[in-house]
């Protein structure tokens, strides 16, 4: 059974960027619905593929055939009348996702796959008022969806092994790079890892260690580096596991190891500094900065992601 029609639910930042994602594959028709027809995304969408075409990660031919492959509607009985893979990118709130699955299910195919692009939240929860539980399936996509390969599929109490196999084959083919988390855990497994380093650089910023630039110039000409290339358990093997033993043995007991948010985190949440937000966070911006960083991280991917090709 292979997917021609997919069907993404909200169109805001992630789902205008899938709606790009799953339209490269010439052939898949895509689907955008939005609960008011007032802002076409298309719009945005076109812009994130001009700054491809200027970078040359793209030609002009392969961008307007995406864009064509993208029909933008707000009818919900539309959109899922032949849809074969539908994915939510409603806001991150239990009760819409579940009520939502709940809603669209007598609408859709059968055999059509539910997918959740929720960033933390349970899938088994979220499937709780779907009747057929075996197709719902976690689809973690990372922002900007379309420079990032990764897509944690995450299989749920009841994701049928059927749901997980044919969500990496459709995910492959429209050359992301899949990983399977086995159990629905929350944070899945790279905001798991994420989350892990976010809480040791509050911790060494809190105690004094080094101050926010520096923990981020620690990683960033360090391991951050090198992560693209060499996973961190290829790293171990690399140095020797004997070696690795005798480090983490005396390291881990001086790591962070507190259940609850950074107090650091907190105050300056307290105070009103949110970061980009706001212009205050760990650091202040102006806007050209802002700007100027958004530009880096984009350029910085294209020309990361030409590599993997
Ligand atoms: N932004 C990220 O970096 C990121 C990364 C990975 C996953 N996600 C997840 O993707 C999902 C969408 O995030 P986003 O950043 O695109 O959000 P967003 O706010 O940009 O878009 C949400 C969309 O849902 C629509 N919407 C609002 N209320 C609704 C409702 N009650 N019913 C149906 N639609 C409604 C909005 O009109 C909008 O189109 C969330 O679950 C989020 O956690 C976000």
């Amino acid at each position: 059974m292979s997917i021609k029609n997919v069907t993404v639910l909200g169109s805001g930042l992630m789902g205008n960027g899938l709606a790009h994602v799953f339209a490269q594959s010439e052939d898949i028709n895509v689907i955008l619905r939005s609960r008011s027809k007032k802002s076409n995304p298309l719009g945005p969408i076109k812009a994130n593929l001009d700054i491809l075409v200027s970078k040359d990660a793209l030609t002009k031919e392969e961008a307007e055939g995406i864009l064509s492959r993208i029909t933008f509607t707000d009818n919900m009985e539309e959109a899922l009348a032949d849809a074969d893979f539908i994915v939510e990118c409603v806001p991150e709130d239990m009760e819409i996702k579940q009520n939502l699955f709940r809603d669209i299910e007598p609408m859709c195919k059968p055999d059509a796959i539910l997918a959740t692009n929720t960033s933390v939240m349970s899938i088994t929860e979220i499937a709780s008022k779907t009747k057929d539980k075996s197709r719902v399936v976690g689809t973690h996509f990372w922002n900007p969806p379309y420079l990032i390969p990764l897509v944690e599929v995450v299989k749920a109490e009841e994701t049928s092994e059927e749901t997980m196999q044919r969500t990496m084959d459709l995910l492959t083919k429209v050359k992301k790079k899949p990983v399977r988390c086995e159990k629905d855990v929350p944070g899945f497994i790279a905001n798991r890892l994420q989350h892990a380093i976010w809480r040791e650089a509050l911790s060494i910023v809190e105690n004094g260690i080094a101050d926010p630039k520096t923990v981020d110039d620690a990683l960033k000409y360090g391991p951050g580096l090198r992560w693209s290339v060499l996973g961190i358990l290829e790293n171990a093997d690399m140095i020797g596991l004997d070696l690795s033993l005798s480090i983490q043995s005396y390291i881990v007991k001086y790591l962070e190891d507190s259940h609850e948010a950074s107090k650091l985190l907190q105050e300056l949440v307290a105070k009103g500094d949110l970061g980009f937000k706001t212009g205050k966070g760990y650091y202040t911006w102006t806007k050209e900065e802002m700007d100027a960083l958004n530009l880096k991280l984009r350029e910085h991917l294209i020309e990361a992601t030409k590599k993997l090709k």
